[in-house]
């Protein structure tokens, strides 16, 4: 059987599926309750900040046939509650599981404080930098479309924490490379990417948005090429791990992803459509590669062959 584990910095991964920020909310939402958590090679938690949030108005939630349109607007209880009610008893349950906590934030010290918190409670082993949330006004692409402030964010948050720091990147953008090379001049040690790309539904019969706060971020399967292409951008600019995410659903999606050149993958909006995706991956990864006659997958990172 061939090999799928995978080693990034600061998380040993028995398989290269990671569940997206926010699919699981904070280990206890409607999609995570279902899924055994033993079989998962690591959780990466919903965004939280430094004091509670309620969200945007309703309906948050748009879906299409190939997608999903989000604006939730980073509902959460505050990073000390995620930490007290939330990761202490996660990582009690599950002392070896790989945990992930994402850092927003409206300002850089905001991001500073809720990513030492978040590095001082000893719960966690890497954290996400979310500078890419498209649904708030203030703290989620003002930083991650401007290089200059990607890297001093970066900077500020790597000098306050004692644990890896992955950066999760924005779509929309002119030139995801830019952006990149910022975080990584500023000492990240991985990058997530994509994040969702802006969007707008609009009921005709209300002549109105679909979603309460206008517009939102697009995920699922109709972003999948849009990622692919930035995964591989990226890739070349940069010797960082990438986590890559946007659209997968299947085996050959997460294969496509690691040939572009991603060391791991995130699965968000499938989950809608099968909570436990990850552990069918992992089950359906291993026969794919042996039919490739690939006898470990971290072989393929990155092996994209462009046509001459
Ligand atoms: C949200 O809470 O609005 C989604 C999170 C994100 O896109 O970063």
């Amino acid at each position: 059987m061939a090999k799928i584990a995978v080693d990034l910095p600061g998380l040993r991964l028995k398989n290269p599926l990671l569940p997206a920020s926010g699919t699981f909310g904070f280990g206890d939402g409607p999609i995570a309750t279902q899924v055994p958590f033993a079989e998962l090679s690591g959780i990466v938690l919903k965004t939280c900040t430094l004091d509670s949030r309620r969200g945007n108005p309703q309906p948050q939630i748009y879906q299409l046939p190939d997608g999903c349109l989000n604006s939730v607007g980073l509902t959460n209880p505050e990073v000390a509650a995620v930490i007290d009610q939330h990761l202490k008893p996660l990582r009690r349950k599950y002392p070896a599981l790989p945990l992930i906590a994402s850092v927003g934030g409206s300002s850089l010290a905001e991001y500073q404080a809720v990513a030492r918190q978040l590095s001082d409670s000893g719960c966690v082993d890497a954290l996400e930098l979310n500078i890419s949330c498209p649904n708030v006004a203030a703290g989620g692409l003002h930083f991650g479309t401007d290089p200059e402030a990607v890297y001093q964010l970066t900077r500020a948050v790597k000098a306050v924490i004692d644990v890896p720091l992955y950066v999760k990147l924005t779509p929309n953008v002119t030139d995801i490379r830019v952006i990149a090379k910022a975080a990584a001049s500023a000492g990240c040690d991985g990058l997530t990417l994509i994040n969702t790309l802006q969007g707008l539904a609009i009921d005709v019969m209300r002549q109105r948005p679909r979603l309460g706060n206008n517009v939102g971020g697009l995920s699922g399967p109709a972003i999948k090429p849009i990622a692919l292409r930035l995964v591989h951008e990226v890739y070349t600019v940069t010797t960082l791990p990438i986590i890559g995410l946007g659209g997968i659903e299947t085996a050959e999606d997460v294969v496509a992803f690691m040939l572009a050149g991603a060391s791991a993958v995130g699965v968000g909006s499938a989950h809608f459509h099968d909570p436990l995706i990850l552990p069918h991956l992992a089950q359906a990864l291993p026969q794919l590669l042996d039919q490739m006659g690939v006898a470990d997958i971290k072989n393929l990172v990155g092996q994209l062959r462009f046509n001459d």
